[in-house]
Parts: C-alpha cells; structure tokens; sequence
C-alpha cells in the first residue's frame, strides 16, 4: 500500500508556527521509508497523522490510495501497525495480552488470537514464556520486539515505528534492526520508520527522507544516492563524516570483484617445497594454505617455509576471512585486521578468493562516480581518505604491493 502525503499542514492551536507545513511526499508500497531529521523537526507529527492520531490542518493524506481522513479512526488504525519507543506496552497487561490486543479488537477468536500470538513472539525471537509476563519483568531491549510483535499481530499492510529502538542500548539496537530487515525480506510491508540517527537511516532505508524544520523534506532519496549527493549543506551536515565510509555498508562483497587468482593457495598436506616451487613460480611471497575441506586456515610467507615440515602449523592463522553476503564495511575491517587481503569465502565456508584494500577504494570512486551526474554539487567529493602507504612489510602479514601477491 502507497501511502501519499499531499500539502499536509498541521499547524498546533496556540503555536505561532506550523509544526509540518506543506509536506508533499509519495511513500513507496512495500518498502522502508525513513524519515530522519533532528529533534523536534516534526517527525513524529508528521507519522501521527498518516494513523490520524493527530488530524491534519489542511492536506490530503492516502493509504493505498484511500483518503484516510474519510475513513473510520478506528478501523484505519486497526490497519496499521504502530510501534513507539519505549514500546509503549501496556503494564498491567500480559505480553500474550498486549500482542493480541488488535486482533482481539477485530473479533477474532480466541484459538486464532493464540496462535497468533504464539506466532508473533516466535517471529520476534522470544521464547513462548514470555507470553504470561508482564512488560516490567522484560528487558528494554525485549520490550521493543514485543512492541513489534504488538504491531505486526493483525497482519497490517502497513507499518509506523517512531524510533522504536531509541530506548535501547546500541548492541540490542543493532540485533533488532537486523531482525527488522529480515523480517521485512519475507513480509514486504510498507514500513514508514522514524529516527534522529542517520546511519540508522541508512541501515534500514530503502528510501531516506531527510527531514529540516517543520518536516521540509530538504531530500528524498535512496541512501547510495544521498550518501554520495547530499542535497544541501544542511543535509551534508547531517549525513556527517565519514560518508564515503557509511556507502561501504551498501554494498556487498559479492557486488564487486574478488582475485579468484593472484593469491597462490596450498592444501594442508601439500609436501612443503611443492608450495616453496609454486611460490618461486608465481613470484609472490604469501601463500594461502586451505584445509581438507578447502576452507582458509593459514598465511603463510615464503620465509616461514625453510623452518617447516608441515604446512598444517605454518606461518599464522588467517584471522578474519570474509564471505560474499558481508558489507565492504565488514570486509574493509578484515583487509586492516589481516594486513593487506582478506579470504572470501563462499556459503559453506570454502575458498574463494581474496579482496584488496585497492578493490574497496575502488567501489568508493565508482559510487562517487555513479551519482556524480545527478547533481553539479558533489559534496560527498572530499579527497581527504589519504590512506598511509601500503608497502611491503613482511613481519604483518600477506599484502598486494610490490611483493607480488596480485600479478
Ligand atoms: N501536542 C502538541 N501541541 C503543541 N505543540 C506540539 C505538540 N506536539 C508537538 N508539538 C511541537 O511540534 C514540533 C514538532 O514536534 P514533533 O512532531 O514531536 O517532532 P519530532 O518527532 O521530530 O521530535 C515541536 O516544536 C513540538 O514542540
Ligand atoms: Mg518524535
């Protein structure tokens, strides 16, 4: 279900200004929108009247292409789902109860409002015990999935969270944001999902909107594309440092190219000259040796190999590999951690090849380069990534430089 904003105003009776003005915005069916924008931008006014918990002053607002301020209050909100922070559970209700309220609202049966609270709780990852407590026996943290199971219990084809993980510590917070999304992955709702955090924004947003006073939408974009052309400085400002490196999380190692080749690889029980020939052959120095079931074990150096008899105890362990599904983020991470390359590896774990720290800036340029045509005025275009030199350093491990490892 779309959901339109058209010339929406809500201007509260007392305040000299609007609080949302003139806000114009198509919200696509069965995506994420994340409206983002600093305290008291009007976020939550805005969220509120698309459930008509607040009425507009003037505008039109649909859902799936329904003018809602035609519709029944009641009906329309037991349509949408709608999560806060802090939950917003009722305390002196059960968690069972909290869940079924909606449903139970809509009139379905009690077998039906059991099963699918049962269900909801699964969903959410908790474990059917916790039906019969109350929100105060709960963690923060399992207080927001039970207000997401709350949201999600009637199946509505429409989701609204206002920061509903604000309240929450960053690990739990990071936890129920990946949970979202995979959530999202097999429910394809039309999610509208507000927060003061950008980079939560980026997380989860298909679409940004990047909210200034009184809700202007100063830009309503993907994240690739507000990341790399922030619309204004104001929007620049609040994307923040480090843009080029939050774009990392947009793409996977899978969506760039892996060496399948450069780096020589040895099974554990390969004799050890067989590897010290194919090193002298390849002219590199790193080899990569793989186990039985030709996952990524060891580094190991040329020089490593004159004390060795085996190559099952040689050179160092690999530390960090990455697999296919991992974030350039993540893979960045591994790169530094490894000192120059890190293994990729497929869904079971085998080898697949490795990735450079020149791929990763590479994928950065070409971003930049993608979106550079939309708009004359690239501030994403700061060239101050000046990272130190990459030479050869044989104490820190397998490096792509003038040693060879890449032909
Ligand atoms: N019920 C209300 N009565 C009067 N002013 C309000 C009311 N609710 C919010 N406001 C004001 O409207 C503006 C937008 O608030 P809000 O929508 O809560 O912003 P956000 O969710 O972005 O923090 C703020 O200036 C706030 O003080
Ligand atoms: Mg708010």
């Amino acid at each position: 279900m779309e959901i339109t904003l058209d010339h929406v105003t809500k201007h509260y009776p007392g305040q000299r200004e609007a609080a949302v003005e003139d806000v114009s915005i198509v919200l696509p069916a069965g995506r994420i929108t994340v409206f983002v924008g600093p305290s008291g931008c009007g976020k939550t006014t805005t969220m509120k009247m698309i459930n008509r918990l607040i009425e507009p002053t003037s505008g039109t607002i649909t859902v799936g292409g329904a003018d809602v301020l035609s519709m029944d209050p009641d009906r329309l909100r037991r349509g949408i789902g709608y999560a806060i922070q802090q939950a917003g559970l009722f305390p002196h209700l059960t968690v069972a109860q909290n869940i079924g309220m909606v449903p139970g609202l809509l009139g379905w049966d009690r077998a039906r409002t059991a099963d699918r609270t049962a269900e909801m709780l699964d969903l959410v990852g908790l474990d059917a015990e916790f039906a019969d407590r109350f929100p105060r026996q709960l963690s923060g943290g399992q207080q927001q999935r039970v207000g997401v199971a709350r949201a999600l219990a009637a199946d509505p084809p429409v989701l609204l969270m206002d920061e509903p993980f604000g309240a929450v510590d960053p690990i739990t917070r990071g936890n129920l944001q990946d949970e979202l999304l995979n959530l999202q992955s097999e429910l394809g709702k039309t999610i509208v999902f507000v927060t003061h955090d950008f980079d939560e924004a980026v997380k989860l947003g298909d679409r940004i909107a990047v909210l200034g006073p009184r809700s202007k939408v100063l830009q309503f974009d993907t994240p690739e594309a507000i990341l790399a052309n922030p619309a204004d400085d104001t929007v620049a400002g609040f994307v923040g440092a480090g843009a080029s490196l939050k774009q990392l999380t947009l793409l996977r190692v899978r969506d760039v190219e892996i060496d399948r080749t450069g780096v020589v690889t040895a099974g554990v029980d390969d004799p050890v000259p067989e590897l010290r020939g194919k090193l002298a052959e390849s002219r590199t120095k790193f080899a990569l040796v793989l186990d039985r079931r030709n996952r990524p074990v060891r580094w190991v150096h040329v020089r490593d190999l004159n004390a060795a008899t085996s190559l099952a105890g040689a050179g160092k362990p690999v530390g960090d590999s990455v697999s296919v599904q991992s974030t350039l983020q993540d893979a960045l991470e591994a790169i530094l951690t490894e000192g120059g390359n890190a293994a990729v590896t497929g869904p079971r774990g085998e080898y697949l090849g490795t990735i450079g720290l020149g791929t990763v800036t590479d994928a950065i340029a070409a971003l930049r380069e993608e979106h550079s045509d939309d708009h004359s005025d690239n501030h994403a275009d700061n060239h101050s990534d000046n990272h130190s030199d990459n030479h050869a350093d044989d104490r820190t491990g397998p490096r792509a430089d003038s040693e060879g490892v890449t032909p």
